[in-house]
């Protein structure tokens, strides 16, 4: 491949320099994948009015989402071990994203903790999973406060984390068998390139915003089997109150699919909510993030800020979820295919293309700014 041109073209880039572990971790979904197709495959069905004698020329893609001004509604999605798909790939994302002027959520499970991310490319937002250890808790909401970070979503769909079996048949959850530690040994030698710049340079054998709560000498297999123990499982409002409690900043739930756990969400304090499905890996008979969409922002209405993600591959996925209801999206495997393909560039990049797609789209349906966008624009 000459240029890359689409996320696709990305994502096979990422897939040829990536061990098959890795990118089975970042393409698989639950189950038989349909809840993660059916995110791609939803969009398709959501049609702009095509609206080309309305004199727009100039487009504005400003916006102000949770207090903060972006220059385009889209946000980089929390993605877990981002560390190991590029040598300090959080750090990495984050330039990327600075410099397209939005922002990125560093998970709970990043490679590279908040502190560092921040120290290299200024404040970022954070993404919680919640312990059960609510001390551990506190001291790393403090932590992540005072790194300047604003908001946080606190991920309420992976209590317990859905049955992916490109994971399992990879080894990637714990198999410690003589033939699994063969396999993956196989698998890194024959991604020479990988090998050397992420797996022998780049550090990524530690959670670091996990560090202060588990002892990372363990290694991944002893990670899984302390977090199985550490995580909590049954969530409810009063947890949600709970971080509101003690947590400053704004806070949005992520992972809210049905109307009623969205009201529940901002009946116990929420500034907002991501409609998501966890990009289609965690319940498989989910519906998509952007059939959940209007239902969800019509049952919140103007009480909190409504974000979506899952299956947002274009700049006019974009334009099509802002239509139905959203304030921005957050874009996960997108933006992680453009960084293991080709780092800090690949992620500038992809959100290039997303900033294009987005003006090229307003253009021709009509509008001159993306705050101005509504169900009218639907045909
Ligand atoms: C490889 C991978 C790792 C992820 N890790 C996290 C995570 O640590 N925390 C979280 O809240 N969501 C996580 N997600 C979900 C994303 O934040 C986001 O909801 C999802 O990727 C959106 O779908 P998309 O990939 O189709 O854009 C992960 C998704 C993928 C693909």
């Amino acid at each position: 491949m000459t240029r890359p041109v689409s996320v696709e073209d990305y994502r096979r880039l990422a897939r040829r320099r990536l061990p098959r572990l890795l990118s089975d971790y970042i393409e698989g979904g639950a189950l038989s994948e349909s809840a993660l197709n059916r995110n791609i495959d939803d969009f398709k069905d959501i049609h702009l009015r095509q609206r080309v004698l309305t004199g727009v020329e100039h487009v504005s893609l400003k916006t102000n989402i949770l207090g903060v001004d972006l220059a385009m509604p889209v946000v980089l999605a929390p993605i877990g071990l981002t560390g190991m798909f590029a040598r300090r790939g959080e750090v990495q994302a984050a330039r990327a994203a600075k410099a397209a002027g939005i922002t990125m959520f560093n998970s709970s499970m990043a490679i590279c903790d908040i502190r560092e991310v921040s120290k290299a490319a200024g404040p970022v937002w954070y993404q919680l999973y919640l312990m059960r250890d609510r001390l551990h808790m506190k001291a790393l909401l403090e932590r992540v406060w005072a790194t300047g970070c604003t908001v946080l979503a606190f991920t309420v769909d992976v209590g317990v984390p859905g049955e992916r079996q490109r994971e399992h048949r990879r080894g990637m959850t714990g198999d410690l068998s003589f033939g699994g530690q063969v396999m993956r040994a196989l698998d890194g030698l024959s991604h020479p390139q990988w090998l050397w710049d992420v797996y022998l340079h780049g550090r990524p054998h530690s959670f670091g915003n996990m560090a202060e709560a588990f002892d990372n000498d363990g290694g991944f297999a002893a990670f899984w089997t302390w977090a199985r123990g550490a995580m909590q499982v049954a969530m409810t409002p009063d947890d949600i109150a709970w971080i509101r409690e003690n947590w400053p900043g704004k806070l949005v739930i992520k992972g809210i699919i049905d109307p009623e756990d969205a009201r529940r969400a901002v009946d116990a304090g929420a500034d907002g909510v991501v409609v998501s499905n966890h990009g289609g890996r965690q319940l498989d008979s989910a519906i998509s993030g952007i059939k959940a969409l209007p239902a969800v922002a019509e049952a919140i209405g103007d009480r909190a800020t409504v974000l979506m993600d899952g299956g947002v591959r274009t700049g006019e996925d974009v334009v099509r979820a802002l239509a139905l209801g959203a304030k921005g999206c957050l874009i996960g495997r997108a933006w992680v295919y453009g960084l293991a393909a080709r780092g800090e560039p690949g992620v500038a990049h992809v959100l290039e293309l997303f900033r294009k797609q987005m003006v090229t789209t307003l253009t021709l349906s009509g509008c001159d700014d993306v705050n101005k966008i509504s169900r009218d624009m639907l045909a």
